[in-house]
Order: structure tokens, then sequence, then C-alpha cells
């Protein structure tokens, strides 16, 4: 079985970008923790950043490839219908997730267009929200197959 995880805009800067909101690693790090807990699982990923929305959407096409996926939509998570409608396109689970507790923010923030095209949405755990994004997505793929 295969993940595909796909990071949106601005996240290539984690790290340095807002610490209080996204943790202190890095994307490289984070796809180090993702790609050890898909070994856990016994499952292949391939993890991707895209800042523009339609290189990202392409992305989501291809992703059909796969047996999951794995998405945090950065902003666009909250502009984005088009990336709303391309997820609502793929047969296979989704789960979306955000480093930071969007819920808990600015109120353009809470307005979510793609939360409806997905199995479920995980927000506010930094890195957690990654890793136990992936153990819910294995769990998804698991009961589908
Ligand atoms: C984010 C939350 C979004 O509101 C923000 O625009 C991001 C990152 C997160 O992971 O917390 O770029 O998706």
């Amino acid at each position: 079985m295969k993940i595909t995880v796909l990071h949106g805009p601005n996240l290539n800067l984690l790290g340095t970008r807002q610490p209080e909101y996204y943790g202190t690693l890095s994307l490289a790090d984070i796809d180090e923790k993702v790609t050890a807990r898909c070994g856990h699982h016994g499952v292949s990923v391939a993890c991707h950043q895209y800042n523009g929305e339609g290189p990202l959407i392409d992305a989501v096409h291809q992703s059909i490839e796969g047996d999951g996926l794995l998405i945090n939509p950065g902003a666009y998570a909250h502009t984005s219908l088009a990336l709303a409608d391309a997820l609502e396109c793929l047969q296979i689970p989704i789960i979306e997730v955000h480093l930071s507790n969007v819920h808990a923010r600015d109120a353009m923030r809470h307005k979510m267009l793609t939360a409806r095209a997905v199995s479920g949405v995980i927000t506010g755990l930094k890195a957690n929200s990654y890793l136990l994004g992936v153990d819910a997505l294995v769990s998804l793929m698991k009961r589908s197959a």
C-alpha cells in the first residue's frame, strides 16, 4: 500500500515560519517522521510540497495512483474551491491535517473549504497532526482494502 503526502503553500518554510503556530521542525524533519511512521505500518510514502494551487491540484489528481492521501492544504484549505473539487473526485481515503489549531486563530481560518471533501481533519497538534493523520489514514485504507 502507498500513501501520498502533499504539503501546500509556505510549508517549505517550516522551522523558521511562525514557530508559535507551526513548531520548530523543518519540512524535511516532518517528512522523515512521516516516513518512519509509514514504515512502522508497512506502507510506502511519497512526500511533495507545492506553493502553487495548480501544481497542488495536479498532484491531488496524481495521488489516485496510491491508496491514500494525507494533505496539509495550507491557506488553500480556507480559499480554494478548486482544490476541494479535486479532492472530491478521489475515490481513496483522504485525511487533512494542520499543524496549528485553525479554530483558535483568526476568523478567516475558521472557514474550511477542503474539509467537506475529506474523511477527517486533524488540527492543532503540530507535527503530531501528521503522525496521527498517518495512523488514521492507514486504518481507513485497511478498512477499504
Ligand atoms: C496551516 C494552517 C493554515 O491556516 C495556514 O495558512 C498554513 C498552515 C497549518 O498547518 O496549521 O499555511 O495549514
